[in-house]
Parts: structure tokens; sequence; C-alpha cells
């Protein structure tokens, strides 16, 4: 991937992150210590991946010169819970990882109590974000469609594949296989799906998702959309598997070998390293498919997920 998607990548970050810190809450009153503690995490850094998948769907749909103001609360609140699931998911409790985003996890820093509440924090401040962005946003583009209430729906899609039809569901299924040498393997396979199409490919469906509402899609393209991120969504994860092997900690900011401490299922423990390569270009491949074929081949989007096939972090 040349130098010109690199460099249009991180204008994007900045952009980005540009539009987070509009929404962060103030690090005052007795709520401080919390505030910092959710803030530290956000601003941590991550590749901001989530919202922009949201904004280039938006923009398929409502047009280059779109009102970003539409869309820029939910971006942010998709980047909160993101942040949160992280926070939470690296618990002495749950994976007890010590670094994250280059930096020390937030319990590391601030104790596991305030950790927790700073995910608490970030997961409810998204939905305040959120539905404050769908009373005082911009009226919605004019559209064909028949969904009268567009910010409602998408406020609908972030809470169902934030909770336990999406990414919580996927958490539990994680952590309930941890260390799972008794089940049958067809069996493990099928919860490693589950487990991978929700604990991650919720979140990535929801922000194509999302981004394609508010950009006035069809109900159908809408669909498309979710069957593209659950695909990149679970090719993800299965790339996550991959580099917690061959990576290093300075490269990704996270320890590697993480799966293995914990006793995880993986993609790669379960069909080995050559298959999962492989599954992660067929997955992508197949979504680059249904973007192009519902006329976006020349759209960043297309390019991302090519790029996201071998990404190094
Ligand atoms: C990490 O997500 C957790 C997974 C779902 C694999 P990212 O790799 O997108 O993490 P950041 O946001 O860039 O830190
Ligand atoms: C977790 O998967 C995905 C989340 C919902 C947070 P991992 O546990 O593999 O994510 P990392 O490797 O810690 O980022
Ligand atoms: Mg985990
Ligand atoms: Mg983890
Ligand atoms: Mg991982």
């Amino acid at each position: 991937m040349g130098s010109e998607f690199n460099k249009s990548l991180s204008d994007k970050v900045a952009h980005i992150e540009g539009i987070l810190k509009v929404f962060l809450p103030k690090e005052e009153g007795y709520a401080k210590t919390v505030i910092e503690a959710m803030n530290y995490s956000l601003l941590a850094g991550g590749k901001r991946l989530r919202p922009m998948m949201m904004l280039e769907a938006y923009k398929l749909f409502a047009g280059d010169d779109a009102d970003e103001k539409v869309v820029a609360p939910f971006m942010t609140a998709m980047e909160m819970i993101h942040t949160y699931s992280l926070v939470h998911d690296d618990l002495p409790a749950m994976d007890n990882d010590e670094y994250r985003r280059g930096r020390k996890t937030t319990h590391a820093v601030y104790g596991a109590g305030m950790a927790t509440l700073a995910g608490d924090g970030l997961l409810n401040l998204a939905y305040e974000t959120a539905v404050a962005g769908a009373i005082k946003g911009p009226k919605l583009s004019a559209y064909d469609g028949d969904n009268d209430n567009r910010y409602l729906s998408a406020l609908q899609i972030l809470a169902t594949k934030a909770g336990i039809y999406g990414m919580v569901g996927g958490q539990c299924a994680d952590i309930c296989a941890e260390n799972a040498t008794d089940i049958p393997e067809d069996e493990m396979k099928d919860t490693l799906h589950y487990i991978d199409e929700n604990k991650t490919g919720a979140l990535i469906e929801a922000s194509l998702m999302v981004g394609a509402v508010l950009g006035g899609a069809t109900s159908e393209q809408v669909s498309m959309m979710e069957k593209i991120g659950s695909n990149v969504g679970i090719a993800f994860q299965i790339q996550d598997d991959i580099l917690d092997i061959t990576s290093t900690a300075e490269v990704l900011g996270k320890p590697i070998g993480s799966d293995e401490k914990n006793g995880k299922s993986t993609y790669v423990s379960l069909y080995g390293m050559d298959n999962s390569k492989a599954k992660v270009k067929e997955l992508s491949d197949e979504a680059v498919d249904i973007l192009d074929n519902l006329g976006f081949k020349d759209s960043f989007l297309h390019e991302l997920f090519q790029y996201l096939i071998y990404r190094e972090k």
C-alpha cells in the first residue's frame, strides 16, 4: 500500500482525534479522578478504526460534503465504547494485561476499582453523547428509504451491538472458553466463530451500519454493510490473534503472548498460522467484493479493508 494511503490514514486519525477532544469531559469536581482515568484511556492513542469506518460509511451514502456534525457524536460514542471494552478487557479479572496503546493500562495507573469505573463512565458517556447528538444534531438529509427516525435507529444499533447481543456476549463466551480442554474441537470452532463475530465483529458492524443509516442508506444497503462489518471484524480479530504471537510489544503497544497466558482458544490455536493468514485474506476479500458491488470500488474503505489484511499493529 502506497505512502499516499498512509498519509491519508494519518490525516484521518488526526481529524478524528480533533473530533473526540470536543466531547471529552472536564477533569474537575468530585468525579475528577474517574474522568482523568477515562481521558487517560481515550487519549492514549489507538488506531481509531471504528470512528474512521463510521465516518467513511456516512460519506459513502451522504456524499463527501455532507455535514459531519451529524455523525461526530456517534463516532465519539463508538470510540468511547471500544475504549471501555479495552479498559475492562485488560483488568486483572479478565486478561490481566499491563500495557495498552503503548502505555500502562488504566488499572495499572489508577487501580482496578477506578479502571472499572472509568469503563462504566465511558460506556455511559457514549450514550449521553450520542443521544445529545440525536436530539440537537442537524436535520438529516432527505432520503428515499422507509426509516422515518434514522437517529433513533442509529442509537438502537449502537446499543444493541455493544451489549449482550454483541460485544458483551462475545466477551462472555471468550471468558467461558478459557482453558476449555474438555470441549470437542468442532464445538470449540463454532464457539470461536461466535466469540470473534461478537467480541470484535459487532462494534465494527455497528460502526459501518450507524454511518450508513445516518448517511441515508436503505435497509438493504445497511444489511450489506453489516455483512461487510462481520467479515472485516472476524478478520480483524484473527489478525489480532496472529499478532499476539508474531509481533512485539513495542510494535503493538500491548503485550504479546496474552492469549497463551490466559489459555484462550484462537483461530491460530485451532486452525494453525497458515490457515489463519489465509482466512484473514479470504474474509477481507469477500468484504471488499460486497463493497464494490454496492458501487464503492473507488472508496477509501475499499483501500482500508485491503490495508488491514496486512496490518502489523
Ligand atoms: C483491539 O482493537 C481489540 C480488538 C478488538 C482486537 P484495536 O486493535 O482496534 O485497538 P486500538 O483502538 O487500535 O488500540
Ligand atoms: C478483546 O480481544 C476484544 C474486546 C472486545 C476488547 P483481545 O483480548 O484479544 O484484545 P486485545 O488483544 O487485548 O486488544
Ligand atoms: Mg480479551
Ligand atoms: Mg485482551
Ligand atoms: Mg488479542
